[in-house]
């Protein structure tokens, strides 16, 4: 399994949300968090223009969720299709491994855990 934690601009939430439904994920965590990139935050963001920043941080969405191996490449294609602006800012994904998961009520693991 991958956790794949995903950072969007919020207004791309909802586009997230879809990807998520159609590819049948089993379950998704999302958090507002503030950030920067390689820009720092600045004005090159088009939130940010004409705004004078004095902390160069900018609201973004993270999107955790944990998927089988398998699903990982087809996510991000579907994230790279819906998401990019082709404008700095777009955000980032990043990958890592899970060791296991417990559904706590039923007590499967692994992959059953997840769908
Ligand atoms: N290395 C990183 N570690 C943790 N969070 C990051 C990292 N890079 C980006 N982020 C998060 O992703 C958000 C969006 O990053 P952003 O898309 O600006 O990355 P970038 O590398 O500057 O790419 P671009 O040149 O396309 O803007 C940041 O506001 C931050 O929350
Ligand atoms: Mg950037």
């Amino acid at each position: 399994m991958k956790e794949m934690i995903i950072i969007i601009r919020p207004e791309k939430l909802e586009k997230v949300k879809q990807i998520f439904d159609e590819a049948g994920l089993g379950g998704i965590s999302i958090t507002s968090v503030m950030g920067c990139g390689t820009q720092r935050g600045l004005e090159t963001e088009p939130e940010m223009q004409g705004i004078k920043a004095s902390v160069n941080l900018l609201p973004k969405i993270r999107v955790e969720i944990v998927v089988e191996d398998d699903k990982v490449e087809e996510i991000i294609t579907d994230l790279r299709d819906k998401v990019a602006t082709g404008h700095v800012g777009d955000g980032k994904i990043f990958i890592r491994n899970v060791e296991d998961a417990v559904r706590i009520r039923t007590g499967e693991r692994g992959n059953k855990a997840l769908y």
